[in-house]
């Protein structure tokens, strides 16, 4: 069957810069807080490697988008290293060779018929904050990343039209305050509920900056729902997955589309002693000041059940308290990454976003598949034989041309990733690219099988 992608339908591909730059001209004092986890625990990452070198885009970048006008993008989605773009990040003084090598990329991009769209923060909040200031539990902290963001504002706004102010801002305190299996591996559920608050009130005021400054454009944040399954239709399952929704979801959803946060939620906080005092002013901001639009990373399922233990008073709050992580028997698996493979949580999610946020409208910013020891696909030619790729994302673009079709208003799909990149937990072991980058002194790039198919969809529009 084949299915024809609507022309105004975005087919794109994303990365960003910590996960793609590497440290060429970095000063030391420019460590975000994954340049210092690296630092300080090398020994997580794969087989040595990690954002020290990356991909080599600090200097490679023209190739990059030299593939890209190959395969004839029209859209790429990276962020600005807000670590590297300042060398004090009191004074906000800019790194003038950092702040130029972003003016290349951006025309460079805008050369070859790429719009470029910008994230203000994509795990790259300056180490410096976290160690002097506790990072996001400091309202410091807040306001200097919205003076950060007008600085990007006045000096790129003339050409980059549509910005995210962060990707996926649950993800650094989930993984060093609630699970804390990063560094600094502090488990503090109060940190991470205050952490959330404070990146919500943070993009909210770097939305109204951008509204005053009366830039060219829109804004909105780039979240990543998951869409969660309760094991079975019993009251105690779908109550557990309701309370995931609430604690992992509604959390960023509620007051960046709809300006306030979940009554329900509140009330939790409270309860469990993790509310986070906001004032009335900074209710106010957030109010007034929500996305113009979203964009959405989506990889797998999250499935729940109820908890088979009472939570123990004497431990400190959990979301867990309300949920159990369940695995579906005779899931299909990617077994790389260790993700469920459901290409239903396309359609779910649209049907999510327009039962609970209604017309806002968004595209699909991530979504891929990333395998281990691809060089066991290459060819005689040297073109890695993706298959399973292509799989992949013609079946989850086909869940969303669905929803589409039934009136969702989703305006695209960003591969993740348009070439390898690091990964935060595993370097390389993953690679997700369209583009294989040899991990050798070279960094040489090549188009995978999948690239020459994602060329072909972008020209036919048609999906078979
Ligand atoms: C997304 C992130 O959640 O997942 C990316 O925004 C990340 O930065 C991607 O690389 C894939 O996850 P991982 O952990 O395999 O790199």
């Amino acid at each position: 069957m084949t299915k024809k992608i609507p022309d105004t339908f975005i087919l794109g591909a994303a990365s960003s810069a910590w996960q793609t730059e590497g440290w060429s001209g970095k000063k030391e004092q420019q460590d975000s807080y994954l340049d210092k986890w690296f630092k300080e625990e090398q020994f997580v990452w794969h087989d040595g490697q990690g954002p020290d070198v990356a991909t080599n885009f600090m200097q490679q970048y023209q190739e990059d988008i030299d593939l890209m006008k190959e395969i004839n993008l029209t859209h790429y989605r990276t962020s600005i290293n807000w670590a590297r773009f300042f060398t004090d990040y009191e004074q906000l003084v800019v790194d003038e060779a950092y702040a130029t090598h972003m003016d290349h990329v951006i025309d460079g991009l805008i050369a070859v018929g790429v719009e470029p769209i910008l994230c203000l923060e994509h795990y790259e909040l300056p180490a410096y904050y976290m160690e002097q200031y506790d990072g996001w539990s400091s309202k410091k902290v807040v306001d200097w990343y919205a003076d950060y963001a007008k600085i990007v504002f006045e000096r790129y706004g003339d050409r980059v039209h549509q910005w995210f102010t962060f990707n996926e801002p649950i993800v650094i305190q989930t993984r060093c305050y609630l699970d804390a299996i990063r560094w600094p591996h502090e488990q503090d559920t109060k940190k991470w509920m205050l952490w959330n608050f404070h990146k919500t009130l943070a993009s909210a005021k770097a939305i109204a900056v951008f509204k005053e400054g009366k830039f060219e454009g829109r804004i909105g944040c780039v979240l990543n729902p998951e869409m969660v399954y309760p094991r079975s239709q019993s009251k105690a399952d779908v109550h557990a997955a309701k309370m995931y929704d609430l604690f992992f979801n509604q959390v960023f959803f509620h007051p960046m589309v709809l300006g306030e946060y979940p009554e329900e939620l509140i009330t939790l906080c409270q309860e469990h002693n993790i509310y986070f005092d906001p004032t009335d002013e900074e209710l106010e901001i957030i109010k007034q000041h929500t996305c113009d639009f979203l964009g959405i990373n989506q990889y797998y399922p999250k499935r729940v059940k109820a908890p088979r233990f009472a939570w123990n008073e004497a431990t400190p709050f959990h979301p867990e308290m309300y949920y159990e992580s369940f695995e579906l028997p005779g899931r299909r698996m990617n077994r790389s990454r260790g993700w469920e493979i459901y290409p239903t949580i396309m359609y779910d999610l649209a049907m999510y976003l327009q039962e609970n946020y209604g017309n806002i409208p968004w595209f699909i910013s991530e979504n891929g598949m990333g395998q281990e020891n691809e060089e066991q696909y290459l060819n005689e030619a040297g073109i890695v034989q993706d298959d399973y790729r292509i799989e992949f994302i013609r079946e989850h673009l086909a869940e969303l041309l669905r929803a589409v079709e039934a009136g969702a208003n989703c305006e695209g799909y960003m591969l993740w990733a348009f070439t390898d990149c690091v990964s935060p937990m595993n370097a390389f072991k993953n690679r997700y690219g369209l583009v294989r980058i040899e991990v050798d002194e070279t960094r040489a790039r090549s188009l995978k099988k999948s690239a020459y198919w994602y060329r072909n969809l972008i020209e036919t529009r048609q999906l078979e």
